[in-house]
């Protein structure tokens, strides 16, 4: 940081998807504000995100989202560092209102510019909890990603399992839909599970597989087919143990698979991460069977900071500040970014 500074004052930036976010975050572990303008009830109606909505709700929020971090950290441009912005993977005109207000702001107040990849920001959600150790693994299961990610050092990400169709986020809201649940429907699928059982014995794609990697289409066609089934034959299903039974196939493939990868892949932590994180099944679960790994620990993003937020970019931007990856004024969004890029600088 600046030798007048002794803050370590980054303001982050998240604009992926359907929430626009603002944070202002100090030696990259300490939230002094973190600001949230959810869209989810502006998709609602449609089951899903918008993305030409999404970008016009950024750009109404953007600015609103930038002076009520800076008002609510107590801070002004002055106190600033740095300036850090995910830049991908997301909706491209989406991610472009925030790349484009976070290169203004660094422009405008002559701040250094850090790229952040998304999916490192949900991992690095897990340093407001305890510092994180290396090596360690990431179970990152969002709305669009599911995958098992070996960290050996703090800016290194290797994909070591990922899903081949769906993301278990994306999955959740699939079959929560069948069951007339709004759009996202992850939580209110969770609340149900906990209020049946398994009766369904749906299919447990892939778990036996010698690979770290995961299925969930053929568990939703399965749910869809079951539910067609009975609608047909008009039968009325309980939903709590629909619910139950894809909770618990879901929970039992991420467990398994990941349980196997630790065995391969010692780790000081397991890093639960991203928005179906706040999954109580799957958080319960692995409270247990980490339990029994000696030597891991799980440390699990906290629940207000496993959706899309910009404190989780605001952690990884201290690392990358100190690795010195800095982008210029050229830098763009990139909606299917991946990891590799963060071990070199950007070009
Ligand atoms: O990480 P996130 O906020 O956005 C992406 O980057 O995708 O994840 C959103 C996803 C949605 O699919 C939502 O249904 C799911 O996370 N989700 C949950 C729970 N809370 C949110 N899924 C299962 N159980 C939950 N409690
Ligand atoms: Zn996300």
């Amino acid at each position: 940081m600046s030798p007048t500074s002794k803050r370590n004052l980054i303001l982050a930036f998240e604009s992926s998807c359907d929430e626009t976010s603002v944070a202002v975050i100090e030696d990259g572990h300490q939230i002094l504000s973190n600001i949230v303008a959810t869209q989810i009830k502006s998709h609602q109606r449609f089951g899903g995100v918008v993305p030409e909505v999404a970008s016009r709700h950024h750009i109404e929020e953007i600015t609103i989202c930038i002076k009520d971090a800076l008002a609510e950290a107590n801070v002004t441009y002055d106190d600033l560092d740095a300036v850090a912005v995910t830049y991908g993977p997301g909706l491209v005109g989406a991610l472009l209102i925030g790349v484009t207000a976070a290169k203004t702001v660094a422009f405008a107040h002559n701040l250094p510019l850090i790229p952040v990849n998304h999916m490192a920001g949900h991992i690095y959600a897990a340093r407001y909890v305890e510092p994180i150790e290396f090596p360690a693994m990431a179970l990152l299961v969002s709305g669009g990603h599911t995958e098992l990610v070996y960290m050996p050092a703090e800016n290194q990400f290797e994909i070591i399992g990922e899903t081949r169709d769906d993301a278990a986020g994306e999955a959740y809201d699939k079959v929560g839909r069948v069951m007339g649940v709004n759009y996202p429907a992850g939580k209110t699928v969770d609340e149900w599970a906990h209020q049946g059982h398994d009766t369904f014995n749906f299919p447990r794609a892939m778990d036996k597989d010698d690979n770290f990697d995961f299925s969930f289409s053929g568990l939703k066609s399965a749910f869809i087919n079951t539910t067609h089934h009975a609608d047909q034959v008009g039968e009325t299903l309980d939903k709590h143990d629909l619910a139950a039974s894809f909770q618990q196939a879901v929970v039992d493939v991420l467990a398994d698979k990941t349980l196997r990868a630790l065995k391969q892949y010692p780790v000081h932590q397991l890093i639960l991460a991203g928005g179906v994180a706040a999954n109580h099944g799957l958080r319960e679960r692995l409270d247990a069977e980490l339990a029994a790994v000696p030597g891991t620990r799980l440390v699990k993003a906290p629940l207000k900071l496993c959706g899309d937020n910009a404190a989780m970019i605001g952690a990884f931007a201290e690392v990358a500040y100190r690795h010195q990856v800095f982008a210029d004024a050229t830098l763009n969004a990139d909606p299917s970014l991946e990891f590799d890029w963060v071990a070199d600088p950007v070009k």
